[in-house]
């Protein structure tokens, strides 16, 4: 029988009632027990009685909140040396914790020990789905405190943590570390999946056991952080989640910047995970009452597989983060691969011309149109010099924006407004804004350096590129801002403390986007860095999508975007159709639209049957993108482990779906030998089978009259009928 005050637990103000009930239940004032719940997991925080606050659990909530009080109790692991600080909710330096730190300081006084006790909580209710739990540490001894908030997303099962750290002391205290969060996680086994990669490999996945000590994800690139390495990551408990199976946490830092991510197994085989910016040459200098807010830690977790987990996070991250996320996309065409710097009006105007007779919405103008001391011909000089190229376009950009409203499409642009040429007049004229080491040689990535963000002027430069475009251009529909350039010889000649510099960059880059989002809310803007070298949580706030990478091989791009889809809903995946790889342009086009779909080609070189195929996969994708953006996505056969590779969208109603199907190996008879199972349906619904993006002057091998329930697609499965003459097959699904 449930007692009354659980009942009410249950089902008013949870976070905030659920704690003092249990204070009151279990009758002992000293252990505050605070859960932090979502619809299928708590993570739960402890009060012990010498105000220390530990994490004491995380994973499947429990029917019964009362029953997380008796948690530590049945986990007998021997001594504590550390007092009873291993599950610390923030592990400090210098007092009685003996493994890795959360946060790290110099008081004032050079002391540099650091202890935090509980002090109080609250629980703010922002709806019913999002409530923000906060809870003051202070240390004892020195004037110093941390409030530990908990953001969660209840439908979603999804929390954000971040820490805000202030002091008054008598003078200033240095931060050496300042983590946005600390878990603790009680299991018998952790798998971790990461990422790793370069240009054009981005997004190669490695899954391994840890071992006891400290395995660490960091970038220390400074801009385009995630070239080598992403801060998004798996943790499976156990055993290696599959789709369907396992209990794993998806873990992502929201800091376009430097980022680490410390996961230690210590002594009693329990995982301390902490994760925020990185600290690396970053000893912050914080002033007495001055706030310091880490970036948040993003996680979620599931019991259910990886599958469930990446639907949490694509839900989370339509409703709450990515900027439109709900809204429309813009299919295009871009000019990049089609000319690169090559181009002038005439060219431009026929590439208009040919976004409509692809059927395309936008024409996207990327690289090379502007500069003129300096003309931006190449890629090693010019950048920073926005002014239009006027020997390539006399009328400037309001002529091409003009003729794209004639063709009746829109008109996008791209700038890399973050970097300059070492050639360019901006460099002249303003060495002092640049990265760069006074008195070191310079050292560039793709022949250019960082501008120092950290300086409100180069701010101001920044922002006024994207405003000017827009105050010329009102019509101008996209932007794609690029970043190529890591920060080499980090030194500002703006900053007094070069401990900041990367901090002070990344907030300037921040401040800068807020800026440009305060008065253009909605333009459509692409997240590019030569690739997927930037993508994360904190920039997807001011971008509607991303690019994925420069690979646009259409079987690179399967493995690829099927590791991104684990954290990324599609509705963000620029996909472009490209001369990239060997495969025919209906296996790359149906690669694409499992995203946002754009082109890069020449159209005027395709033949009658290649653009007669792109003009109606066009529009077959206009009529069921909503699904793939959408859409909850279920991956079926996995090309890593499978010959081929399988995934379904479905709508919300579980009346629509759109399936995309690819032969992965080369081997004799491959294909899709059995039926692939397919997940989402409703048993109970019955479904017709359609194929789309049938080649002209092909016909489907599939019999689309036949109609089949839910259940047994679910059950016995579809053959798509994936085969060498068939290597790739998108099929819709409709109810009937
Ligand atoms: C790198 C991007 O990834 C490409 O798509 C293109 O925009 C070039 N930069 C332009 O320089």
């Amino acid at each position: 029988m449930k007692s009354k005050i659980q009942l009410i637990c249950r089902s008013v103000s949870y976070l905030l009632l659920i704690s003092l009930c249990l204070v009151n239940q279990i009758g002992k004032a000293q252990d505050i027990i605070i859960p932090v719940e979502t619809k299928n997991n708590a993570l739960v925080l402890q009060v012990t009685q010498n105000k220390d606050l530990s994490n004491i659990y995380i994973g499947k909530k429990l029917g019964n909140p009362a029953e997380y009080a008796n948690i530590p109790g049945h986990y007998k692991q021997g001594t504590d040396y550390s007092d009873g600080t291993l599950n610390s909710a923030y592990s400090t330096a210098g007092s009685r914790n003996l493994f890795e730190p959360a946060v790290t300081v110099t008081h004032a006084d050079g002391n540099k020990s650091l202890d935090l006790r509980y002090v109080s909580h609250k629980v703010t209710r922002t709806d019913n789905n999002v409530s923000l739990l906060s809870i003051l540490v202070k240390d004892p001894v020195y004037n110093f405190e941390v409030v530990l908030n908990y953001k969660s997303y209840y439908n979603e099962d999804v929390i954000e943590q971040w820490s805000v750290i202030t002091h008054q002391e008598k003078g200033n205290v240095i931060l050496h570390k300042f983590a946005s969060a600390n878990l603790y996680l009680q299991s018998r086994k952790y798998w971790l999946t990461q990422y790793h990669g370069d240009w054009a490999t981005e997004m190669k996945p490695e899954e391994v056991q840890l071992t006891h000590g400290i395995k660490t994800l960091d970038s220390k690139l400074g801009t385009r952080a995630n070239l080598f390495q992403p801060s998004v990551f798996m943790l499976s408990l156990d055993k290696p989640a599959t789709e369907d199976e396992g209990t794993v946490l998806y873990g992502s830092v929201e800091w376009s910047g430097n980022f680490r991510v410390d996961l230690e197994l210590d002594n009693k085989d329990n995982l301390r995970l902490i994760a925020g910016m990185n600290n690396y040459a970053s000893d912050y200098t914080l002033k007495p009452k001055e706030v310091f807010t880490t970036p948040a830690f993003l996680y979620t977790m599931s019991d259910k597989g990886k599958g469930d987990a990446s639907r949490n996070l694509h839900n989370w991250a339509r409703n709450y983060r990515i900027l439109d996320g709900k809204g429309n996309r813009l299919t295009l065409l871009n000019n990049w691969e089609a000319t690169y710097f090559d181009f002038d009006e005439p060219k431009l105007f026929e590439l208009i011309k040919d976004t409509k007779k692809l059927g395309v919405d936008l024409f996207l103008l990327d690289d090379g149109w502007f500069a003129n001391k300096y003309p931006r011909n190449g890629d090693v000089t010019g950048l920073g010099d926005w002014g239009v190229n006027k020997k390539k376009l006399p009328n400037g950009v309001a002529s091409l924006v003009q003729e794209a409203t004639k063709n009746g499409v829109k008109f996008g642009i791209w700038i890399e407004p973050e970097m300059v040429s070492p050639k360019s007049e901006l460099y002249e004229k303003h060495p002092d804004w640049v990265v760069k080491q006074p008195q070191r040689p310079e050292h560039y990535l793709r022949n250019q350096l960082v501008l120092d963000l950290t300086n409100p002027k180069v701010q101001d430069f920044v922002y006024g590129i994207v405003d000017d475009l827009f105050t010329e251009n009102p019509d101008l529909a996209y932007v794609k801002w690029d970043c190529n350039t890591v920060v080499f010889n980090a030194y500002s000649a703006h900053l007094k403390n070069q401990s900041h510099f990367y901090i002070e960059y990344m907030r300037g880059l921040y401040q800068v986007l807020e800026r440009i989002r305060a008065k253009y809310p909605k333009v459509p803007m692409m997240l590019c860095s030569g690739g997927g070298g930037r993508v994360d949580y904190a920039a997807l706030k001011y971008f509607t999508e991303f690019w994925p990478s420069d690979n646009t091989d259409p079987l690179e791009r399967i493995f690829m975007q099927w590791e991104y889809s684990y954290f990324y809903p599609s509705v963000t995946s620029s996909n472009h159709v490209t001369d990239w790889g060997k495969q025919p342009i209906k296996f790359r086009t149906d690669v694409a639209m499992m995203g946002k779909l754009g082109f890069d080609i020449v159209v005027s070189k395709l033949s009658a049957n290649e653009l007669k195929f792109c003009q109606d996969a066009i529009k077959s994708y206009d009529a069921v993108k909503s699904v793939i953006w959408q859409g909850d996505l279920y991956r079926l056969a996995d090309p890593r482990v499978n010959s081929i590779a399988s995934l379904v969208y479905i709508d919300d109603k579980k009346s629509t779906g759109v399936m995309f199907n690819y032969l992965v190996s080369n081997r004799y008879g491959e294909g899709s030998k059995l039926p692939v199972r397919l997940k989402g349906l409703d048993p109970n619904k019955t479904y017709r089978i359609k194929e789309l993006n049938i080649y002209p002057e092909t016909k489907t091998s599939i019999d689309e009259t036949k109609s089949y329930t839910g259940d047994f697609l679910m059950t016995v499965g579809f053959n798509p009928e994936v085969n060498e003459k068939r290597t790739s097959v998108v099929l819709q699904i409709n109810e009937i």
